[in-house]
This record gives structure tokens, C-alpha cells and sequence, in this order.
């Protein structure tokens, strides 16, 4: 099943609860981009934005760290109310596996995050313990940039690697510059969760957007 994950990143924050309403409504997943300015050259929102959007979503919370020490956040996020947190195996490091635990013990999925610069095979170790993996299609940072299509190899080399391992059901996510121009090839590469930002929400029909990721 393909899930369609808009990026709230691109939303109309003046009229959050508007765009709130059409994930509710029409997408499966939100995805909440949280950037400290540290790991990333940019910094997005917080725990207000976050815990302010759990009071009126109604599908699952995808919150994506870009931020240095993610363990120390993981505990605050879960109690906000997010269903998946991931984090970037470049912030983590040799603490990843540690963090995955700690994600899970908190009753959340626990997803692993890799640049385009980072080797598939750096997280090839973790592939037996995540529930996700996410494989972003532009560097982590800011929305609106245009998809780095070595990404697609990059998705079917973890699927197959997942497979490889029995692990079927682990879906991989893909994040930056999707839209429905490119959405079918994503799909085609073994992508089941697509985010989108700019797409979505600049878009003149959001509603008509979000069919088109999914059945693409
Ligand atoms: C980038 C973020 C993305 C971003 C996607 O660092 O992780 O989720 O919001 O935006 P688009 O779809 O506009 O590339
Ligand atoms: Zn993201």
C-alpha cells in the first residue's frame, strides 16, 4: 500500500489548521521536519507547532529529525504524540542502534535517515532492528529542492538488502523534490511512504496532488 506523507514544512502556517485538515482528510501520514540549525543549515519548528498539530490530526505523526544528539528529544516527541520518529545515521553514528531501542521502547516506529552521501551499506547493519527507513532524495535542510534521481537506485539497493533479510515489511520512505511527475518511478523503485511539500501543498489542489502521488 502506497501512504502519502505531505511535508508540513510547506504548509501555511497561518493557516495550519486548514492544511491540517487536508492530511486528515486526504493524505495518511504527517511528516514534521525538525531542524536545529546544527546538523542542518536551517532551522524549521518545534514542540508548540508539534504538539499543537496531535490535537487535531487524525492519521499518524511522522516526526524526521535533523538535529545533532536526536536521543535527547526522542522521549518529548513520543509523549507529543508522534507514531514514527527518525533520525539521521550521520547524527548518530555508532549510537544508532541504541537510539532505535530507545525509540521503541517508547511504543513509536523507529526510522533510520540517510543523505544522498551517505553509503547504503552504512545502515545496512541496523536494517534487522528498524521499523523504516527513510532515503532522502535531496540533502536534509530545506523543501523545494529538485530530486537527485541516484536515489532510486539507492531505494531498490535497500529493498533488495531488506528482503534479503526477511524483512518484507519494512517499508522504505522517500523524502524531496516528489511529485507527481516523478512519483511513479519512486514507486516503481520499492518506495511505499512518499512525503511531499512543495508539491502538496503549493499546489492549486492539494486533494487532486495527493491521489495523483498515490495512484501514480
Ligand atoms: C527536507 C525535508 C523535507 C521537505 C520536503 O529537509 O526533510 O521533508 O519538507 O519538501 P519538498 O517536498 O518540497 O522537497
Ligand atoms: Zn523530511
Amino acid at each position: 500500500m502506497i501512504q502519502v506523507a505531505p511535508s508540513i514544512l510547506a504548509a501555511d502556517f497561518l493557516h495550519l489548521e486548514k492544511d491540517v485538515e487536508i492530511v486528515n482528510e486526504y493524505a495518511d501520514i504527517f511528516h514534521l521536519d525538525i531542524m536545529d540549525g546544527v546538523f542542518v543549515p536551517n532551522i524549521s519548528f518545534g514542540f508548540p507547532v508539534v504538539e499543537a498539530i496531535a490535537k487535531k490530526a487524525r492519521k499518524p505523526m511522522d516526526v524526521h529529525l535533523m538535529i545533532v544528539h536526536p536521543e535527547n528529544y526522542v522521549e518529548r516527541f513520543a509523549k507529543g504524540g508522534a507514531s514514527y520518529i527518525s533520525f539521521h545515521y550521520e547524527a548518530a553514528r555508532e549510537n544508532a542502534e541504541e537510539i532505535i531501542e530507545k525509540i521503541q521502547a517508547l511504543g513509536v516506529k523507529a526510522g533510520i535517515v540517510i543523505n544522498p552521501d551517505c553509503p547504503v551499506q552504512a545502515i545496512f547493519p541496523l536494517l534487522h532492528k528498524v521499523d523504516y527507513v527513510l532515503i532522502m532524495s535531496v540533502f536534509a535542510g530545506f523543501g523545494g529542492q529538485k530530486f537527485i534521481p541516484e536515489s532510486l537506485e539507492r531505494a531498490r539497493t535497500v529493498r533488495e538488502k531488506l528482503d534479503s533479510l526477511g524483512r518484507r515489511d519494512v517499508p522504505i520512505e522517500m523524502d524531496g523534490g516528489i511529485g507527481p511527475a516523478n512519483a511513479a518511478e519512486v514507486i516503481r523503485a520499492g518506495v511505499q511512504m512518499l512525503v511531499a511539500g512543495s508539491a502538496v501543498f503549493k499546489s492549486e489542489n492539494p486533494q487532486e496532488t495527493i491521489k495523483a502521488l498515490r495512484n501514480a
